[in-house]
């Protein structure tokens, strides 16, 4: 987790108000400390985000380069004390790391034993002082740097400042990443490209195990062997102010009501309808190797294992390939039984989630040929996965994952068209799919249109402090997302469960406090849910249902009704998720809750 920014320039631009406006793209990464330090004013810490550092920060604090940062707690509490930047004993190396360092506590003893003394918690502390250690054996910064990176062993995207040397600052990745920013004169090292993108469109991302060396002219990329790396610049096109609200109070609801655009942009230039087929750009490079796949095992985690879920419904149903869905962090801990005729293929919003990606790297270890549905073009498992397809979902940055939800399925039921058609599905279904995938921008416009509707049902509820979530098959998953958003951002307790599974537990704790959403679109388990809804009313508890426009029946056994317009059930779960989280996001907002940001959650997880 955490996010780091690092600035050296010539002249001109103020390097702490460059640091303090990027931290602030980078909020998403972490918020429970921020921190800066430029070597000609010394360091500013504190708990909090960066509107509290900005408080902290005197008016003279100004400098040509600095390093900046934002901490979601690891090791440590997080306090001022264990706020990064850390730095050595006599305070000249200065550091910021997002990861975690493994062998810290031998590390730490050690140079205990040779004098150094800590002034944190923070398993990060010790670069600090393992630098300060190799320069006294006079090799200076650069090659004390890399002989302390040598040293260490975890996960890091570090940014390294000396006082003595200013002007230049030392980045270097291994599992969390690092891109740098090359602009006229001055250079920048961040997380992500988007505190850079104001500055420069050129960017260059680090490859675990490499080094970089920024200087306001020039950068220097080279392996952990000191080895030297050449790497050609990439052009960013996205725009900075993509991530900003865009009129709405909170990200997650813009992120909902981007829904429609979203499945377009998933969808653009992917279907031929009039022949009901996917074309998919980044699967043509390995199209004769998919052919002979004989299973797939989608990883991933929280909202993408949940979107993995339906896909293993859809790729089953409509394409005939065998599908198992693991989360990342199980995988990678057994012995999956993969080999070269299996695909594994990773789930994620952001492309940095330690789990996946490992999981990912287990996969390839074993044989397997890797596919990524990756929305963060450039990110870590985009570029280590064979193949793969990218979202277009743009930049998401409330939290709880909406947006990249509904496109996380669109991809996937383009793929399952793609897989399908390679192996037997007929032109004529192909058609149907297509079509209908078409047709959800303007269905899903007309459902948020009713988002009111939904904010006075949240409001109507705003009591209760438990709730169950039902559904089966394609909205099994639904159930299970729509009860994760709930306690995402409204801290109460919501578990989903497979409607046929009520009876063997979840029944029981139903009564009139414990109500019930009970997805009930018009498919092929529509009856059995009917059962259900009568099970529930019968011991007093409250139901609402998210049920197909049209269903006047429905609305006499239920409490309340959540519209959604018909689609085929293979992609009902794309509408039927947006008035949960419509649902979630008014419940949370109802309780004056920090909606984008909910606390202990971090919106990329790249630590174990
Ligand atoms: C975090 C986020 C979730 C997200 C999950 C997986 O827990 O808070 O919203 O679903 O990570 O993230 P990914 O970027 O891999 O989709």
């Amino acid at each position: 987790m955490c996010g780091i920014f690092a600035y050296t320039g010539k002249k001109g631009k103020n390097a702490s108000g460059v640091l303090l406006k990027g931290l602030l793209s980078l909020e998403y990464r972490g918020y429970d400390s921020a921190g800066i330090y430029l070597p000609e004013r010394g360091s500013v810490k504190t708990p909090g985000a960066v509107a509290e550092l900005r408080k902290k920060i005197p008016k003279d604090f100004k400098g040509k380069s600095g390093i900046a940062h934002l901490r979601w707690a690891t090791h440590g509490e997080p306090t001022e004390k264990n706020a990064h930047p850390h730095a050595d004993c006599e305070g000249e190396v200065w550091v910021v790391h997002n990861g975690i360092i493994e062998n810290f506590r031998e590390l730490k003893e050690k140079l205990g034993q040779r004098g150094h003394k800590f002034k944190s918690d923070s398993d990060t502390e010790v670069i600090a002082h393992l630098v300060e250690e190799h320069l006294t054996t006079g090799i200076g910064f650069e090659k004390a740097a890399l002989a302390a990176l040598n040293d260490i062993r975890g996960t890091y995207g570090i940014a390294l400042q000396y006082k003595k040397e200013p002007d230049r600052i030392i980045a270097a990745r291994m599992g969390s990443p690092i891109v740098l920013g090359l602009g006229a004169g001055e250079h920048f090292i961040a997380s992500d490209p988007s505190p850079i993108l104001p500055h420069t469109r050129k960017v260059v991302f680090l490859e675990d195990g490499e080094v970089a060396v920024i200087t306001p002219e020039k950068h220097r990329i080279f392996k952990l062997d000191a080895t030297d790396v050449k790497r050609k610049a990439t052009k960013i096109d996205w725009s900075a102010e993509e991530a900003q609200k865009g009129g709405y109070e909170h990200f997650m609801l813009k992120e909902i009501m981007e829904g429609p655009e979203v499945i377009e942009n998933t969808l653009r230039g992917r279907l031929i309808p009039a022949k009901g087929l996917a074309k998919l750009g980044g699967l043509e490079g390995v199209t004769k190797q998919l052919e002979k796949i004989e299973r797939i095992i989608i990883v991933a985690c929280g909202t993408a294992y949940y979107a993995g879920l339906v896909g293993e419904y859809m790729l089953e149903e409509h394409a005939g390939i065998p599908v198992e869905v693991e989360l990342g962090s199980e995988f990678r801990y057994r012995k999956p039984v993969v080999n070269e005729r299996t695909a594994v293929l990773a789930i994620s919003q952001s492309g940095e989630t330690l789990d996946t990606l490992e999981a990912v790297r287990e996969g390839k270890r074993r044989g397997a040929l890797t596919l990524g549905i990756v929305n963060a073009v450039g990110s870590t498992i985009a570029r280590e996965t064979d193949a793969g397809v990218y979202n277009h979902a743009g930049p998401e940055i409330g939290v709880a994952s909406t947006k990249a939800f509904i496109s996380q399925l669109t991809a996937l039921a383009l793929l399952t068209l793609f897989l399908g058609r390679q192996r037997g599905m007929t032109a004529q279904e192909g058609k149907k799919i297509a079509k209908e995938l078409q047709a959800l921008p303007a269905k899903l416009a007309k459902l948020l249109e009713r988002k009111e509707g939904i904010a006075s049902l949240a409001r109507k509820y705003s009591d209760s402090r438990d709730f169950l979530f039902l559904g089966r098959r394609y909205n099994l998953p639904v159930a299970f997302e729509g009860a994760l958003k709930l306690k995402e951002v409204s801290y109460i307790h919501a578990e989903g469960c497979g409607a046929g599974e009520m009876k063997h537990g979840p029944i029981a704790m139903i009564d009139e406090k414990f109500p019930t959403m009970a997805i009930a679109t018009k498919d092929s388990m529509y009856e059995k849910l009917i059962s259900n809804i009568h099970e529930i009313k019968a011991r007093k508890g409250h139901v609402i249902a998210v049920a197909t426009e049209g269903d006047k029946e429905i609305a006499k056994l239920v409490d309340d009704v959540m519209y959604v317009p018909e689609t085929l059930e293979m992609l009902s779960p794309i509408l039927n998720v947006v008035p949960l989280q419509l649902f979630a996001y008014y419940f949370a907002k109802g309780k004056g809750l920090n909606v984008d940001r909910p606390r202990n959650l971090a919106k990329s997880v790249t630590v174990e």
